[in-house]
């Protein structure tokens, strides 16, 4: 019977047959050991001389990495692998024979793995990485479905920018002028004032000339927007969902972790509700811990969000920001002249903001005032004024990125790792 690595546990003791790469081998004179990969798994197969023959042992120990084959044998439980299972081979049949693959098991540049990330996403860590993204996806799409949001997809071509106009990729709309979507916001809070709560989940792409472990220039984003909703709210379903997704991946990717080497204890923790603190408090703890290079008004550095996440070791919200660091769209925040309500979500461990949201302005001599006063042609936002003009309510939304997520959970230190194909300044291959 044909099976799939992940199947071994519901077949011990029978024999079966799998399709798989050799991922690794070695061998002595009377045993090989072939580590097999085929998608869904990873499994050690013994084969021994004495019980195969000859001739197919000789195959077993001259076969290549990466080669091809279907596998036949025993399932056997093995204690000793993190898996628990492993195959006594009876028989194999290579399929193709790969010859010189570039990536062996000694230790390779990252900029050689960015070269090959074609084939660099057959390793194991990078399985387990693009498995934990898989989980994030899913564990988003069943959190808003039970919380009963609908999906909405917002344009990726575009005539406006939502985040500033400093990032945007230009492109021809035949004789007009268009931009690839930087956030699919204004559209959402369209769809929202149609369906209530509403969310997207798509590709961004920021033209920003940023190296650093954080910026991809084209990464996917979760937005989520939700009318009669006042930022506090707002940022209830931000640690709901926050909680969920992670408890969501400690629970369904055990192994990932495993292969990682991931602290999960650090991860176990994080469950609603999450520490809050002003921009202007985090402005004096920063002071108070020695940081003299940041002044209130100043956007916050990785070095400021680490320190800041760290004195938490949770996720930790920073709240109200000033008004003139934010972009156009965030209602002011009453309470304290100079900011607006809205909040980032600092990850802990360094990981740096991996939510931006905040209450919309509902008012519209304000946004126009607004948009104004940012440079804006207000003619390309009159689909996002109307808004304003017909059943203005208040509402608020966020953006969680994908892949910051994704290298937090992982506890990967770059999110090129997290992209199954990164585009990052000068990188457009593979
Ligand atoms: O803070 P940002 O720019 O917010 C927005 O775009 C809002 N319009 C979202 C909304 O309210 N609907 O981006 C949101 C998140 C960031 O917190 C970060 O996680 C991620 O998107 N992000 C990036 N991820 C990777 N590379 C980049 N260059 C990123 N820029 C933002
Ligand atoms: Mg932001």
């Amino acid at each position: 019977m044909k099976i799939t690595i992940n199947q071994a546990g519901s077949h011990v003791g029978e024999t079966v047959t799998l399709g798989a790469w050799i991922l690794n081998k070695r061998s002595s004179g009377k045993i090989a050991f072939l580590q097999l990969r085929d998608g869904t798994g990873f499994l050690q197969a013994v084969v021994v001389k004495e019980d195969i023959g000859e001739d197919l042992f000789k195959t077993a120990k001259g076969i290549t990495q990466e080669s091809s084959l279907y596998v036949t044998g025993v399932i056997k439980e093995d204690a000793r692998s993190d898996f628990g299972y492993e195959m006594e081979v009876t028989n194999l049949e290579i399929i193709h024979e790969a010859v010189d693959y570039p990536i062996t098991p000694k230790a390779h540049g990252p900029e050689f793995l960015l070269d090959n990330r074609h084939l660099w996403l057959r390793s194991k860590r990078q399985h387990a990485v693009m498995k934990i993204r898989n989980e994030v996806i899913r564990a988003t799409y069943e959190f808003f479905n039970n919380e009963g949001f609908t999906k909405i997809d917002p344009p990726i071509l575009t005539g406006s920018a939502p985040e500033g106009t400093s990032e945007l990729f230009h492109t021809k709309y035949f004789e007009e002028d268009a931009f690839l979507s930087q956030s699919g916001q204004l559209y959402m809070e369209a769809a929202a004032m149609a369906h209530g709560k509403v969310f997207s989940f798509g590709p961004t792409f920021r033209a920003e000339k940023s190296k650093t472990r954080r910026h991809l220039i084209e990464f996917w984003m979760i937005e989520p927007e939700m009318a009669f909703c006042e930022h506090e709210d707002s940022l209830e379903v931000q640690e709901n969902y926050v909680s969920y997704v992670v408890q969501s991946v400690l629970k369904n990717c055990v192994l990932d972790l495993k292969i990682l080497g991931r602290d999960t204890e650090k991860l176990a923790k994080v469950a609603a509700p999450f520490p809050r603190i002003s921009y202007t408090e985090a402005i004096d703890r920063l002071k108070e811990w020695g940081f003299d290079d940041i002044e209130w008004g100043d956007d916050f550095g990785a070095p400021h969000e680490t320190a800041i996440a760290n004195h938490f070791d949770l996720p930790v919200f920073i709240i109200n920001y000033p008004t003139k660091i934010k972009p156009f769209y965030m209602q002011p925040n009453p309470d304290e002249e100079g900011t607006v309500k809205c909040a980032d979500l600092i990850a802990p461990e360094g990981y740096g903001e991996i939510i931006g949201g905040s209450e919309r302005i509902n008012d519209l001599k304000l946004l126009e005032e607004r948009i104004n006063e940012h440079g804006l042609d207000p003619e390309s936002y009159s689909y996002y004024t109307d808004l304003r003009k017909y059943g203005s309510v208040p509402h608020s939304g966020f953006g969680l990125g994908l892949e910051r997520t994704v290298a937090w959970l992982s506890g990967v230190e770059h999110v090129r790792e997290t992209s199954p194909f990164p585009r990052l300044l000068n990188r457009l291959y593979p």
